[in-house]
């Protein structure tokens, strides 16, 4: 049984990354294939020629079909083999799967799972990332590590007081206790630290101009399994937002992470940072991405090197937790209820088409 949830949404790219070309992604432990048709939609289908299994993200495109790189079996964009050579009747089996997938937010999303059940409405937003009000910069990064150990991380902060001290950590976020919220129907883990007066970390003091003390709120909303939020507030010291109107005292930045698991030890760790000030300010950019980039790197050498630690240790390792653990605690829970529900809609769709 995998250890991720089927029945799904998942972020398999970046709007832009898939233009006239062949993208090859594996999500969910399936090797997928990506490309645009010509009249802009987005097509995914499994990454291995009927054939002799060649994989199709080697192979080439040509007017929205893909003619496969080993002896040319050329598909559509439902998968089916339109084209075989030195023969005019094409095997009627000869197709590969094709999977639902929806552009939303300038992200792609694929739906993992039993494709007559994939539902559009369930796709979570972060609308900031096309807004024309947000600034954002992103990347991806492939991770040699189980994406339960990037939920663990990001649920809680209290880590970038030590592994990104320097960047975005500060003593405050290690101290302020947090408060957590479980939305058990919509599988949503609230967790907030709101910081009163904190010392103003370089990643923010150099991208807003503040120098001084701040205000610092930090509210996280992770949608299980694939869409992590984090409302970043960052104000001087004592300024609260108003009662009503816009919150235009204070700074807004956005961080989102697409947390896709690839196989049972990878993970695609997509990450972006929206940002509501100084929009056109190309320094800020600059630095924002080089910086936030630093602060992913610290993150994916120690889950790299967590992932070895885990997989060489005992069966019923114990772990011990404390309060800080408690949103990533919520987010397991969550994690195993969506598996098994996956398992179970997936054996009861079975049931039923059975002959
Ligand atoms: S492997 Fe693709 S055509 Fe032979
Ligand atoms: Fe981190």
């Amino acid at each position: 049984m995998p250890s991720w949830p089927v029945n799904q949404w998942y972020v398999a790219a970046y709007s832009e990354e898939i233009g006239d070309g062949l993208l090859g992604r594996t999500i969910c432990g399936e090797p997928l294939v990506f490309y645009r048709t010509g009249e802009g939609e987005v097509v995914a289908l499994a990454d291995r020629c009927v054939h002799r299994r060649y994989p199709l993200s080697l192979s080439h495109l040509k007017d929205d079909q893909i003619v496969c790189g080993y002896h040319g079996f050329t598909y559509d964009k439902t998968g089916a083999c339109v084209a075989a050579p030195a023969q005019k009747r094409i095997p009627r089996t000869a197709r590969v799967p094709a999977w639902t997938v929806r552009e939303q937010d300038s992200l792609v999303w694929v739906w993992i799972g039993d494709q007559e059940l994939a539902d559009e409405a369930l796709i979570p937003r972060a609308p900031w990332l096309d807004s024309p009000d947000y600034t954002v910069v992103r990347g991806m990064e492939p991770l040699k590590a189980r994406y339960s150990l990037l939920v663990d991380n990001l649920m809680d902060l209290s880590h970038e007081t030590y592994l990104h001290g320097g960047y975005i950590g500060t003593p405050e976020v290690a101290e302020t206790p947090i408060t957590t919220e479980v939305d058990e129907d919509a599988n949503v883990v609230y967790v907030s630290r709101h910081m009163d007066d904190a010392e103003c970390p370089p990643f923010y003091s150099k991208s807003t101009g503040i120098d001084g003390r701040i205000t610092r709120w930090q509210d996280v909303e992770y949608h299980a399994p694939c869409l992590y939020l984090l409302h970043s507030r960052i104000a001087p010291a004592g300024v609260l937002p108003p009662e009503e109107g816009p919150d235009d005292k204070a700074f807004h930045v956005e961080v989102t992470y697409g947390i896709t698991p690839s196989t049972e030890h990878e993970t695609l760790d997509f990450w972006m940072v929206s940002r509501d000030f100084a929009l056109d300010d190309e320094e800020v950019t600059e630095f924002l991405a080089t910086n936030n980039h630093t602060v992913v790197m610290q993150d994916v050498v120690a889950l790299d090197l967590l992932e070895k630690v885990v997989e060489g240790e005992k069966e019923n390792y114990q772990e011990l937790s404390i309060n800080i653990d408690t949103g990533a605690l919520a987010a397991r829970r969550i994690l195993t209820k969506l598996v098994a529900q996956g398992e179970e809609r997936t054996a009861a769709a079975k049931a039923v088409t059975a002959p």
